[in-house]
Protein backbone atom coordinates (compact mmCIF):
# COMPACT_ATOMS: atom_id res chain seq x y z
CA UNK A 1 0.00 0.00 0.00
CA UNK A 2 1.32 3.72 -0.61
CA UNK A 3 0.54 6.49 1.61
CA UNK A 4 1.97 9.81 1.47
CA UNK A 5 5.21 9.34 3.64
CA UNK A 6 6.09 6.39 1.39
CA UNK A 7 6.24 9.02 -1.63
CA UNK A 8 9.91 9.67 -3.36
CA UNK A 9 10.55 13.11 -2.49
CA UNK A 10 10.39 14.97 -5.22
CA UNK A 11 7.52 13.85 -6.15
CA UNK A 12 5.76 15.06 -2.69
CA UNK A 13 7.38 18.39 -3.72
CA UNK A 14 5.63 18.57 -6.78
CA UNK A 15 2.63 18.28 -4.92
CA UNK A 16 3.56 21.63 -2.71
CA UNK A 17 4.10 23.23 -5.82
CA UNK A 18 1.15 22.85 -7.42
CA UNK A 19 -1.10 23.65 -4.53
CA UNK A 20 1.07 26.71 -4.25
CA UNK A 21 0.96 27.86 -8.02
CA UNK A 22 -2.98 26.77 -7.63
CA UNK A 23 -3.18 29.73 -4.72
CA UNK A 24 -0.90 31.96 -6.32
CA UNK A 25 -3.22 32.05 -9.17
CA UNK A 26 -6.42 32.33 -7.24
CA UNK A 27 -5.29 34.90 -4.82
CA UNK A 28 -3.98 36.86 -8.29
CA UNK A 29 -7.26 36.05 -10.11
CA UNK A 30 -9.53 37.56 -7.11
CA UNK A 31 -7.23 40.87 -6.65
CA UNK A 32 -8.14 41.19 -10.66
CA UNK A 33 -11.83 41.20 -10.21
CA UNK A 34 -11.67 42.94 -7.58
CA UNK A 35 -9.83 45.71 -9.32
CA UNK A 36 -11.91 45.23 -12.12
CA UNK A 37 -15.05 45.88 -10.30
CA UNK A 38 -14.01 48.72 -8.72
CA UNK A 39 -12.63 50.46 -11.70
CA UNK A 40 -15.99 49.64 -13.46
CA UNK A 41 -17.88 50.91 -10.15
CA UNK A 42 -16.20 54.20 -11.09
CA UNK A 43 -17.77 54.78 -14.59
CA UNK A 44 -21.00 52.99 -13.45
CA UNK A 45 -21.16 55.56 -10.43
CA UNK A 46 -20.80 58.23 -12.55
CA UNK A 47 -23.15 57.44 -15.31
CA UNK A 48 -26.03 56.66 -12.61
CA UNK A 49 -25.23 60.31 -10.67
CA UNK A 50 -25.66 61.90 -13.94
CA UNK A 51 -28.91 60.09 -15.27
CA UNK A 52 -30.57 60.19 -11.50
CA UNK A 53 -29.50 64.18 -11.90
CA UNK A 54 -30.52 64.71 -15.67
CA UNK A 55 -33.62 62.92 -14.10
CA UNK A 56 -34.83 65.75 -12.03
CA UNK A 57 -35.30 67.53 -15.06
CA UNK A 58 -38.17 67.12 -17.32
CA UNK A 59 -38.27 66.83 -20.66
CA UNK A 60 -34.49 65.72 -21.41
CA UNK A 61 -33.62 61.85 -22.93
CA UNK A 62 -30.78 61.64 -20.56
CA UNK A 63 -29.50 58.36 -21.95
CA UNK A 64 -29.32 60.47 -25.16
CA UNK A 65 -27.02 63.58 -23.12
CA UNK A 66 -25.13 60.53 -21.26
CA UNK A 67 -24.10 59.33 -25.38
CA UNK A 68 -23.72 63.37 -26.23
CA UNK A 69 -21.28 63.89 -22.71
CA UNK A 70 -19.12 60.80 -23.56
CA UNK A 71 -18.60 61.58 -27.23
CA UNK A 72 -16.97 64.83 -25.77
CA UNK A 73 -13.88 63.01 -24.19
CA UNK A 74 -13.86 58.75 -24.43
CA UNK A 75 -10.91 57.73 -26.28
CA UNK A 76 -9.14 60.78 -26.01
CA UNK A 77 -6.08 62.43 -24.40
CA UNK A 78 -7.44 63.74 -21.23
CA UNK A 79 -5.51 66.86 -21.58
CA UNK A 80 -6.14 67.03 -25.16
CA UNK A 81 -10.07 68.05 -24.59
CA UNK A 82 -10.74 71.45 -25.92
CA UNK A 83 -13.82 73.50 -25.11
CA UNK A 84 -14.98 72.74 -28.69
CA UNK A 85 -15.88 68.82 -27.92
CA UNK A 86 -18.06 69.52 -25.83
CA UNK A 87 -20.40 71.93 -28.48
CA UNK A 88 -22.67 68.66 -29.29
CA UNK A 89 -23.29 67.96 -25.45
CA UNK A 90 -24.45 72.06 -24.95
CA UNK A 91 -26.57 71.63 -28.14
CA UNK A 92 -28.27 68.61 -26.77
CA UNK A 93 -29.35 70.58 -23.47
CA UNK A 94 -29.10 74.41 -24.66
CA UNK A 95 -29.52 76.80 -21.79
CA UNK A 96 -32.25 79.36 -22.13
CA UNK A 97 -32.53 82.77 -21.50
CA UNK A 98 -33.55 83.88 -17.61
CA UNK A 99 -33.75 87.15 -18.32
CA UNK A 100 -33.34 89.26 -15.03
CA UNK A 101 -32.81 85.97 -12.79
CA UNK A 102 -29.49 85.44 -14.15
CA UNK A 103 -26.84 85.16 -11.11
CA UNK A 104 -22.98 84.82 -11.70
CA UNK A 105 -20.54 84.04 -8.80
CA UNK A 106 -16.96 83.94 -8.28
CA UNK A 107 -15.14 82.97 -4.96
CA UNK A 108 -18.76 82.82 -3.31
CA UNK A 109 -19.84 79.63 -4.22
CA UNK A 110 -20.94 77.98 -0.62
CA UNK A 111 -22.96 81.35 -0.08
CA UNK A 112 -24.28 81.88 -3.77
CA UNK A 113 -25.79 78.30 -3.71
CA UNK A 114 -27.56 77.93 -0.45
CA UNK A 115 -29.42 81.17 -1.38
CA UNK A 116 -30.36 79.63 -5.02
CA UNK A 117 -31.53 76.30 -3.41
CA UNK A 118 -33.47 77.70 -0.84
CA UNK A 119 -34.77 81.06 -2.36
CA UNK A 120 -36.22 80.65 -5.87
CA UNK A 121 -35.17 84.13 -6.98
CA UNK A 122 -31.82 83.42 -9.24
CA UNK A 123 -30.79 81.25 -11.49
CA UNK A 124 -26.87 80.26 -11.76
CA UNK A 125 -25.06 77.84 -13.88
CA UNK A 126 -25.42 74.96 -11.43
CA UNK A 127 -29.09 75.24 -11.10
CA UNK A 128 -29.41 74.38 -14.74
CA UNK A 129 -29.29 71.23 -16.06
CA UNK A 130 -25.84 70.32 -17.47
CA UNK A 131 -24.56 72.83 -14.70
CA UNK A 132 -26.46 70.72 -11.86
CA UNK A 133 -25.89 67.08 -13.69
CA UNK A 134 -21.65 67.77 -13.90
CA UNK A 135 -21.50 69.85 -10.59
CA UNK A 136 -18.37 68.23 -8.24
CA UNK A 137 -17.85 65.02 -10.85
CA UNK A 138 -14.45 64.48 -12.29
CA UNK A 139 -14.23 62.76 -15.44
CA UNK A 140 -11.86 61.69 -18.44
CA UNK A 141 -11.16 59.12 -20.83
CA UNK A 142 -7.89 57.23 -21.96
CA UNK A 143 -6.32 57.20 -25.65
CA UNK A 144 -7.34 53.65 -26.52
CA UNK A 145 -10.07 52.71 -24.07
CA UNK A 146 -13.73 53.08 -24.38
CA UNK A 147 -14.24 53.37 -20.88
CA UNK A 148 -14.71 56.42 -18.07
CA UNK A 149 -12.32 57.31 -15.53
CA UNK A 150 -12.92 59.35 -11.98
CA UNK A 151 -9.72 58.63 -10.83
CA UNK A 152 -6.27 59.69 -12.03
CA UNK A 153 -7.87 62.32 -13.68
CA UNK A 154 -5.34 65.75 -14.56
CA UNK A 155 -6.01 68.51 -12.05
CA UNK A 156 -7.57 72.17 -13.07
CA UNK A 157 -4.23 73.58 -13.70
CA UNK A 158 -2.66 70.49 -14.76
CA UNK A 159 -2.93 71.11 -18.37
CA UNK A 160 -5.21 73.88 -20.29
CA UNK A 161 -7.48 71.65 -22.25
CA UNK A 162 -8.28 69.38 -19.34
CA UNK A 163 -11.63 67.24 -19.70
CA UNK A 164 -13.45 69.08 -17.07
CA UNK A 165 -12.22 72.41 -17.29
CA UNK A 166 -12.86 72.37 -21.18
CA UNK A 167 -16.41 71.56 -19.97
CA UNK A 168 -17.08 74.25 -17.27
CA UNK A 169 -15.13 76.59 -19.85
CA UNK A 170 -17.60 75.80 -22.62
CA UNK A 171 -20.68 75.81 -19.82
CA UNK A 172 -19.93 79.18 -18.70
CA UNK A 173 -20.11 80.49 -21.97
CA UNK A 174 -22.85 79.41 -23.22
CA UNK A 175 -24.50 80.17 -20.21
CA UNK A 176 -23.20 84.01 -20.19
CA UNK A 177 -24.37 84.10 -23.97
CA UNK A 178 -27.74 83.98 -22.46
CA UNK A 179 -27.47 86.90 -19.78
CA UNK A 180 -30.15 89.01 -20.47
CA UNK A 181 -31.80 92.04 -18.37
CA UNK A 182 -30.51 92.74 -15.06
CA UNK A 183 -27.56 90.34 -14.53
CA UNK A 184 -26.93 89.54 -10.69
CA UNK A 185 -23.32 88.55 -9.63
CA UNK A 186 -22.18 87.71 -6.06
CA UNK A 187 -18.45 88.37 -5.35
CA UNK A 188 -16.52 88.17 -2.32
CA UNK A 189 -15.44 91.09 -0.61
CA UNK A 190 -13.45 89.37 2.11
CA UNK A 191 -10.73 89.02 -0.28
CA UNK A 192 -8.32 91.49 -2.08
CA UNK A 193 -9.36 91.58 -5.27
CA UNK A 194 -12.84 90.58 -5.46
CA UNK A 195 -13.13 90.66 -9.09
CA UNK A 196 -10.01 88.44 -10.93
CA UNK A 197 -9.11 88.86 -14.92
CA UNK A 198 -8.07 85.07 -14.59
CA UNK A 199 -11.39 84.11 -12.87
CA UNK A 200 -14.13 82.25 -15.60
CA UNK A 201 -16.02 85.00 -14.55
CA UNK A 202 -13.68 87.60 -15.53
CA UNK A 203 -11.74 85.84 -18.38
CA UNK A 204 -15.11 84.02 -20.29
CA UNK A 205 -18.52 85.10 -18.72
CA UNK A 206 -18.02 89.00 -18.79
CA UNK A 207 -16.47 89.06 -22.29
CA UNK A 208 -19.58 87.17 -23.61
CA UNK A 209 -22.10 90.10 -22.28
CA UNK A 210 -23.79 91.56 -25.01
CA UNK A 211 -25.73 95.10 -24.67
CA UNK A 212 -28.01 94.08 -27.39
CA UNK A 213 -29.46 91.59 -24.53
CA UNK A 214 -28.50 92.76 -21.22
CA UNK A 215 -29.69 95.61 -19.27
CA UNK A 216 -27.29 96.07 -16.69
CA UNK A 217 -24.73 93.99 -14.16
CA UNK A 218 -25.48 94.16 -10.55
CA UNK A 219 -22.14 93.12 -8.00
CA UNK A 220 -23.25 92.41 -4.36
CA UNK A 221 -20.50 92.10 -2.52
CA UNK A 222 -20.60 89.91 0.01
CA UNK A 223 -18.50 91.10 3.04
CA UNK A 224 -18.26 90.38 6.50
CA UNK A 225 -19.10 93.03 9.45
CA UNK A 226 -16.86 96.03 8.60
CA UNK A 227 -13.60 94.20 7.14
CA UNK A 228 -12.08 93.58 3.91
CA UNK A 229 -12.94 94.86 0.17
CA UNK A 230 -15.54 97.66 -0.55
CA UNK A 231 -17.65 98.65 -4.34
CA UNK A 232 -14.24 101.65 -4.60
CA UNK A 233 -11.75 99.51 -5.18
CA UNK A 234 -9.99 98.88 -8.25
CA UNK A 235 -10.15 95.62 -9.11
CA UNK A 236 -14.42 96.54 -9.68
CA UNK A 237 -13.59 99.48 -11.27
CA UNK A 238 -11.80 97.55 -13.77
CA UNK A 239 -14.74 95.06 -13.67
CA UNK A 240 -16.54 98.59 -14.34
CA UNK A 241 -14.91 99.74 -17.25
CA UNK A 242 -15.64 95.81 -19.17
CA UNK A 243 -19.09 97.05 -19.24
CA UNK A 244 -20.19 97.65 -23.04
CA UNK A 245 -21.56 100.61 -23.58
CA UNK A 246 -25.15 100.50 -23.40
CA UNK A 247 -24.58 97.74 -19.99
CA UNK A 248 -25.28 99.98 -16.51
CA UNK A 249 -22.95 98.86 -13.65
CA UNK A 250 -24.07 99.24 -9.56
CA UNK A 251 -22.05 97.69 -7.24
CA UNK A 252 -23.76 97.15 -3.34
CA UNK A 253 -22.20 95.61 -0.04
CA UNK A 254 -23.74 93.23 1.76
CA UNK A 255 -23.31 91.40 4.40
CA UNK A 256 -23.22 87.84 4.46
CA UNK A 257 -25.69 87.79 7.39
CA UNK A 258 -28.38 89.40 5.67
CA UNK A 259 -28.23 86.95 2.39
CA UNK A 260 -28.06 84.21 5.28
CA UNK A 261 -31.30 86.24 6.93
CA UNK A 262 -32.86 86.03 3.83
CA UNK A 263 -32.22 82.37 2.46
CA UNK A 264 -33.91 81.88 5.68
CA UNK A 265 -37.48 83.74 4.61
CA UNK A 266 -39.03 82.03 1.54
CA UNK A 267 -41.87 84.91 2.35
CA UNK A 268 -40.07 87.44 2.17
CA UNK A 269 -40.10 88.95 -1.96
CA UNK A 270 -36.95 88.49 -3.40
CA UNK A 271 -36.40 92.34 -4.28
CA UNK A 272 -36.00 92.91 -0.59
CA UNK A 273 -32.85 90.92 -0.13
CA UNK A 274 -30.85 93.57 -0.47
C1 LIG B 1 -6.48 74.29 -26.20
O1 LIG B 1 -7.54 74.29 -27.13
C2 LIG B 1 -7.65 75.47 -27.89
C3 LIG B 1 -8.90 75.35 -28.72
O2 LIG B 1 -10.01 75.43 -27.90
C4 LIG B 1 -6.40 75.67 -28.72
O3 LIG B 1 -6.48 76.88 -29.47
C5 LIG B 1 -5.19 75.72 -27.81
O4 LIG B 1 -4.02 75.80 -28.55
C6 LIG B 1 -5.15 74.47 -26.91
N1 LIG B 1 -4.08 74.63 -25.94
C7 LIG B 1 -3.16 73.69 -25.72
C8 LIG B 1 -2.14 73.99 -24.69
O5 LIG B 1 -3.15 72.64 -26.34
C1 LIG C 1 -14.74 84.61 0.62
O1 LIG C 1 -13.45 84.05 0.61
C2 LIG C 1 -12.99 83.63 1.88
C3 LIG C 1 -11.55 83.22 1.73
O2 LIG C 1 -11.40 82.30 0.69
C4 LIG C 1 -13.90 82.52 2.40
O3 LIG C 1 -13.49 82.09 3.65
C5 LIG C 1 -15.33 83.04 2.47
O4 LIG C 1 -16.20 82.00 2.83
C6 LIG C 1 -15.76 83.61 1.13
N1 LIG C 1 -17.03 84.28 1.28
C7 LIG C 1 -18.14 83.86 0.68
C8 LIG C 1 -19.33 84.72 0.87
O5 LIG C 1 -18.18 82.83 0.02
C1 LIG D 1 -24.53 90.86 -29.51
O1 LIG D 1 -25.68 90.16 -29.98
C2 LIG D 1 -26.13 90.58 -31.24
C3 LIG D 1 -27.47 89.91 -31.52
O2 LIG D 1 -27.45 88.55 -31.20
C4 LIG D 1 -25.05 90.27 -32.28
O3 LIG D 1 -25.47 90.69 -33.57
C5 LIG D 1 -23.76 91.01 -31.89
O4 LIG D 1 -22.72 90.64 -32.76
C6 LIG D 1 -23.36 90.68 -30.46
N1 LIG D 1 -22.28 91.56 -30.06
C7 LIG D 1 -21.14 91.13 -29.51
C8 LIG D 1 -20.17 92.18 -29.13
O5 LIG D 1 -20.93 89.95 -29.33
C1 LIG E 1 -13.56 101.63 1.14
O1 LIG E 1 -12.27 101.11 1.40
C2 LIG E 1 -11.25 102.08 1.34
C3 LIG E 1 -9.90 101.39 1.44
O2 LIG E 1 -10.00 100.14 2.08
C4 LIG E 1 -11.47 103.13 2.44
O3 LIG E 1 -10.47 104.11 2.41
C5 LIG E 1 -12.82 103.78 2.21
O4 LIG E 1 -13.13 104.67 3.26
C6 LIG E 1 -13.92 102.73 2.11
N1 LIG E 1 -15.14 103.37 1.66
C7 LIG E 1 -16.32 103.20 2.21
C8 LIG E 1 -17.47 103.90 1.62
O5 LIG E 1 -16.49 102.43 3.16
C1 LIG F 1 -8.26 96.53 -4.26
O1 LIG F 1 -7.81 96.26 -5.60
C2 LIG F 1 -6.42 96.21 -5.83
C3 LIG F 1 -6.09 95.71 -7.23
O2 LIG F 1 -7.14 95.74 -8.13
C4 LIG F 1 -5.69 95.38 -4.81
O3 LIG F 1 -4.29 95.45 -5.00
C5 LIG F 1 -6.08 95.81 -3.41
O4 LIG F 1 -5.37 95.06 -2.45
C6 LIG F 1 -7.59 95.63 -3.28
N1 LIG F 1 -8.10 95.53 -1.93
C7 LIG F 1 -8.15 96.43 -0.96
C8 LIG F 1 -8.77 95.97 0.32
O5 LIG F 1 -7.76 97.57 -1.08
Amino acid sequence: METGEDRPPQKKRRRCYLILSVAVFLITAVVAVALGLALHQGTDHLKTTFISRCEKFKGYSCQKLWGAFEQAYVGRDPCKVPMEDYDPLIAAAPFKPACNRMMFWSKTKNVVHDFTEKRDCFVTLEDTLLGSVLNGLTWCGKEGSSETFTTGCPGWTDCENNTVRSFWNKASAAFADNACGDVTAMLNGSIATPFSPVSIFGSIEVKRFNSTRMTSLNVILVTQKDTGTNCTNASLKDLQKEMKKGIKYNCKEVTEAQIQECSSHPEKPCGACW
